[in-house]
């Protein structure tokens, strides 16, 4: 059944909250993203994974599910949803669909049910607990904190008996011990491949299993308290063989598995082929390079050579027997263009264009974010109040409570913020950048769309989108970049990447500068007399054996072995 066409995919992502608003109330469409597909399509993009589109009351902007068979009203209707998987399909582009299975929302029936009787079979489905009392006071049922602050439980009503939710209290945690969940789960991804869907990505799917019985996380300087606990749990492995046999399996789909900070021993088992798992998973080791302990909002100055380890290190380890996604931005990141020490100023083509470069001519899939390749940059806010993300809300109320004044906790929570890939999309230098025609927006439009937007992009002589084009064509189609073996050269050179791609009689050699000033850099002999097949500058400097690499330069030279 399985064809692994995703082994050449390229997978484009939207958050339909802000991609194209067709009908102009504030809110990003389907009809709207219909309007658009050959603009994505013409990139050079097979997929196009959608960030959630289902009944949502949107704490978390979508990644609280109350209905998983239907599609939020603001986004349109199901037979709308059925056209555009019809539209994508008319264009080769494959469809995935977000699946947020760790958690619902709390207004999902199974929850609502849940609470209307201790007795409810749907108690079951959620993980609930009794309280500890210590005199007066109701203790949770342990210390474990939520990845979004605070403690990871919440009481429910008057009772003594709260709930698990390891991100926002209207995200309550699903019980995957009890078969009963696990079938609903099931038949939720039948309904969905049986439409026609190609694929899912899996929402912090590596804590489906959490280990019982619940007890308090006594490490010292843990990140998360009880994160030892609920993060690649002891049936892990178990629960998404069950998910293929039942589900994956038996449709040609692919799988790509959002892993919340996994161990790389487990992060491995989860793809390797033969455990019949998942297809991939994303690895975000390198967007880690510029914070501390993965955690966004606490910048650190650019670690190349750490970024340079996550980004090559799972490519080595899962040549063999799996395989990789390659990752820049997503709807939780900030836009790569302002990170990583880059001078955007002066530079922005070139450092997106190289970084994209340096990415994407890995082994792996190229997941890219809506914007992401026309070089879009963060958004100037101009206070919390224009910040929709309750992560930002809940670190700066946080930072508030610890004394820190109002200016201070918001340039605090700014660097790292979600918002910053969140706003409308822009389409034009007119109303709104053309996201809709002029109502008020759900979340506030980045003002530099009067001079970064898609239109203009397309007109310059240096348009990273056209740049996009040539990189996955060449991506798409070239053996080495598809299934070349990853060795990467001068680790520990702090101001260049270079590493080489090798795939029967063809070696690709790959080099990039993270650097705003020239740099030297000598070539292995053997890639000297090599074609450059791309190149984000006009021309190479060459000084003797030395090539100079100009700010941000990025290229990839092909040699074939003749035997
Ligand atoms: C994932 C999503 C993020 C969401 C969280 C909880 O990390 O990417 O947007 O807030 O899971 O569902």
């Amino acid at each position: 059944m399985k064809t692994q066409w995703y082994k050449n995919a390229v997978v484009y992502q939207i958050y339909p909250f802000s991609f194209m608003d067709s009908n102009n109330d504030g809110w990003g469409d389907i009809e709207g993203i219909i309007s658009k597909l050959d603009y994505i399509k013409d990139l050079g993009v097979t997929a196009i994974w959608f960030s959630p589109l289902y009944k949502s009351p949107d704490y978390d902007y979508g990644y609280d599910i109350s209905d998983y068979r239907d599609i939020d009203e603001k986004f349109g209707t199901m037979a709308d949803f059925d056209r555009l998987l019809d539209e994508c399909h008319k264009r080769d582009l494959k469809v995935i669909m977000d699946m947020v299975i760790n958690h619902t929302s709390i207004e999902h029936p199974w929850f609502k049910k849940a609470l209307e009787s201790p007795d409810s079979p749907y108690r079951d489905y959620y993980i609930i607990r009794k309280g500890r009392r210590k005199g007066n006071k109701l203790l949770p049922p342990s210390n474990w904190d939520s990845s979004f602050t605070g403690s990871a439980w919440e009481r429910i009503g008057e009772t003594d008996e709260f709930y698990l939710h390891l991100f926002c209290v209207e995200q309550a945690d699903l019980n995957w011990e009890n078969p009963a969940v696990r079938k609903k789960i099931i038949d939720i991804l039948n309904f969905w491949m049986d439409k026609g869907v190609d694929g899912f990505r899996f929402d912090v799917f590596n804590m489906f299993s959490k280990v019982y019985p619940i007890q308090d996380d006594h490490q010292r300087n843990t990140f998360q308290k009880g994160a030892q606990y609920y993060v690649d749990g002891p049936r892990m492995h178990e629960f998404l063989q069950e998910l293929n046999e039942k589900a994956l399996s038996l449709h040609d789909s692919y799988t790509v598995g959002e892993s919340f900070r996994p161990s790389e021993k487990e992060a491995h088992e989860y793809v390797k082929e033969e455990n019949h798992e998942l297809d991939t998973i994303f690895n975000f080791a390198h967007l880690d390079s510029d914070n501390i302990g993965g955690k966004k909002f606490f910048w650190k100055p650019f670690d190349l050579l750490q970024f340079k380890k996550g980004l090559i290190k799972p490519q080595t380890d899962y040549y063999k027997d799996a395989w990789n996604t390659l990752v820049l931005e997503n709807h939780d990141n900030p836009r790569c263009v302002n990170r990583f020490s880059i001078d955007t100023e002066h530079y922005r083509y070139e450092a997106a264009t190289m970084l994209a470069t340096i990415t994407y001519m890995g082994f792996g899939i190229p997941f890219i974010y809506m914007g992401q390749e026309i070089g879009f940059v963060n958004t100037d806010f101009s206070s919390i109040d224009e910040m929709k993300d309750p992560v930002s809300h809940f670190v700066y109320d946080l930072m508030r409570s610890y004394g820190m004044p109002e200016k201070l906790a918001f340039n605090f929570i700014k660097y790292g913020a979600r918002d910053h890939s969140r706003v409308p999309m822009p389409w034009d230098d007119s109303v709104n950048g053309s996201f809709n025609r002029g109502h008020e927006t759900w979340q506030c439009v980045n003002q530099a769309y009067q001079d970064i937007n898609v239109k203009k992009d397309l007109n310059s002589n240096r348009s990273i989108y056209r740049y996009y084009q040539k990189l996955l064509a060449i991506k798409k189609t070239n053996k080495a970049a598809i299934y070349g073996k990853t060795r990467e050269f001068d680790h520990g050179n702090k101001k260049i990447i270079a590493y080489s791609r090798e795939y029967e009689n063809t070696t690709l050699f790959v080099i990039g500068n993270f650097s705003k000033k020239s740099v030297k850099y000598v070539l292995p002999e053997w890639i000297r007399h090599g074609e450059i097949i791309l190149n984000n500058y006009d021309e190479l400097k060459k000084d003797g054996v030395n090539i100079v690499l100009k700010p941000y330069q990025a290229m990839v030279l092909e040699i074939n072995k003749v035997d």
